[in-house]
């Protein structure tokens, strides 16, 4: 049986291992453990007998935005549902955090489409390009495709007025 729950300092080693397989074969960008143990609360892991198996954290751009990143399955337990079971939960989490945008960075965009994301221009999300592809080798000709999903936030917005305009509607790829 697969459970998921928000990642404890205790994951972190895991998480590494499990990430830094598939930033090897640059499936994923590598995380340091420090910067994992920094934002160990952003993750949710799936767990079975104990055991991580499968990661996936939600890193937060503003108010309205978020990136979903790290997700990753075991090789051996893929394609059993693990995947959509994290992204169900960093979806949950980014609706009860009354997000309106999550975003992602991906090799594998047929799996982002199975979960409602659709193919958008990156340049709607300058703040990811600044952060993370200026410095990146690949940029700007890397394979990786955005994707983006718009959300129904649960909670009533705590301002009045957003503290960053959102986007009117996300830029086609
Ligand atoms: C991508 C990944 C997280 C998916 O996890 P998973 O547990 O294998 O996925 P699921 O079993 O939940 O599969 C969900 C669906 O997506 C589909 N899918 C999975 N990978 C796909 C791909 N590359 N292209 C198209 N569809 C894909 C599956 O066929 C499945 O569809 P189905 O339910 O109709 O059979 C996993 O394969 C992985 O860890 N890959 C390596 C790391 C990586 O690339 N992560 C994405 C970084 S953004």
């Amino acid at each position: 049986m697969t459970t998921y729950r928000k990642a404890e300092p205790a994951d972190v080693p895991a998480i590494f291992t499990l990430i830094s397989r598939y930033a090897a074969e640059r499936l994923l960008l590598a995380r340091g453990l420090d910067d994992l143990h920094a934002s160990v609360g952003d993750f949710t892991v799936a767990v079975e007998k104990g055991r991580v198996v499968g990661c996936g954290s939600l890193k937060l751009y503003d108010v309205q935005v978020a990136e979903v990143r790290s997700l990753s399955v075991e090789p051996g337990r893929q394609s059993r549902g693990l995947g959509q079971g994290l992204m169900k939960r960093l979806l949950r989490e980014a609706e009860s955090l009354g997000l309106e945008t999550v975003f992602a960075l991906t090799t594998v965009p047929g799996f982002f489409r199975k979960c409602g994301f659709q193919e958008v221009a990156r340049e709607n999300f300058p703040a990811k390009i600044r952060r993370d592809c200026l410095s990146c080798e690949l940029y700007p000709t890397c394979a990786e495709k955005t994707v983006a999903r718009e959300l129904r936030p649960r909670t009533a917005r705590v301002y009045s007025r957003p503290l960053a305009p959102h986007l009117p509607s996300l830029r086609p790829a």
